[in-house]
């Protein structure tokens, strides 16, 4: 026997193991329950008792020596494998560099706005895009089945009548009207839907940001101040306003405020349709109802509103043609704007 555990100790030191295969063959050859080690532990039971200490040391001895070689090369063989798998892997090269984003020209417009309006005290509040008929509509004088509510094709959620996604910001200004009492002086950003077909003109949401001022005593004059001093602000100095009639429920007289065109300097261009004029919102003094819907006293209290388009005055801003690019996430669209001039 003792022959036999010394030749199986030389086969175990000869093995030669480069692969996984060889690897499994070593195994099975020797360290499995049917391999030559165990084999010599069967023999083992037939050995005189005198003789077992002995040779129980050797089998041992053999056993330890085919383990520790099998874990040695399974280790090499796996940091051998880890390298293979990734044959491009070279850590010298220099890292793929970070690219930065930059904001969306939505939002920086957004906040220029924000900007002009909040240093006359103007504050901000926000509301819920899914809005019920009252904030939407109702509050606002829109009387049921009136054709104002065609203006604003509205999408209805879940073929309730009632609950609608927002048609405009003016929402909002209802709820702050409901809870707050004047002076009010807020605007409200955010988004808003119709359902409009997607053009390089329309599509089926946009951004608008309105703005409302209730206090005693304020008039067209007050609104007008307020968006010519936008207008400069937003337009650059020279900027001029005009105000034509028009129509909006919740207001009266309502208006549609054009600002002289930039980038012809009036002189007439394609942005204006050769009329040295851009529409850039609508406006109007708070209809009394409005006011009394949302339990203010409309004899003591009067104000101004007035809407307008992110979008618009993006596009206008940055000579931008076609709305559907705002929301297609072309990053070659959107890199292109860092600051603002
Ligand atoms: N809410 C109007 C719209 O979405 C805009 C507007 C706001 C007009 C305030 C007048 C006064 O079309």
């Amino acid at each position: 026997m003792i022959d036999k555990i010394k030749d199986i100790t030389a086969q175990v030191e000869a093995s030669i193991i480069a692969n996984k295969q060889q690897l499994e063959d070593f195994r099975l050859a020797f360290l499995s329950k049917k391999g030559l080690i165990s084999s010599l532990f069967e023999d083992f039971k037939t050995v005189a008792n005198d003789q077992k200490k002995a040779l129980g040391a050797e089998i041992n001895r053999l056993k330890q020596l085919a383990e520790a070689k099998f874990e040695e090369l399974q280790s090499k063989l796996e940091v051998a494998s880890a390298d293979e798998a990734d044959p491009l892997l070279d850590l010298s090269l220099p890292p793929i560099p970070h690219q930065t984003g930059t904001r969306h020209p939505l939002s920086i417009i957004r906040n220029r706005i924000e900007e002009i309006f909040t240093r006359i005290g103007f504050t901000i509040a926000e509301g819920p895009e899914i809005e019920d008929d009252w904030h939407n509509f109702s509050a606002l004088n829109f009387p049921e089945n009136h054709p104002a509510r065609e203006m604003q094709d509205t999408f209805f959620v879940m073929r309730d009548p009632d609950i609608a996604l927002r048609t405009h910001t003016s929402s909002v200004q209802v709820r702050v009207m409901e809870k707050q009492k004047p002076p009010i002086r807020l605007l409200s950003p955010g988004r808003v839907y119709r359902n409009e077909a997607i053009t390089a003109r329309a599509h089926c949401f946009f951004h608008q940001i309105e703005g409302l001022y209730i206090n005693e005593k304020v008039s067209v004059v007050d609104l007008k101040q307020t968006l010519l001093y936008f207008a400069k602000e937003m337009f650059g100095k020279d900027a001029k306003i005009r105000m034509r009639p028009s129509f909006f429920p919740f207001t009266e007289p309502s208006v549609e405020v054009d600002v002289s065109c930039e980038i012809c300097k009036g002189k007439g261009c394609n942005v204006c349709k050769h009329s040295g004029w851009v529409e850039i919102m609508g406006a109007g003094m708070v209809d009394p109802s409005v006011l009394e819907n949302c339990n203010i006293d409309s004899k003591k209290y009067t104000g101004f509103a007035f809407g307008m388009g992110v979008e618009r005055i993006t596009m206008l801003k940055y000579n931008i043609k076609d709305l559907r690019l705002f929301s297609e996430n072309d990053v070659r669209f959107l890199r292109q704007f860092h600051t603002l001039s």
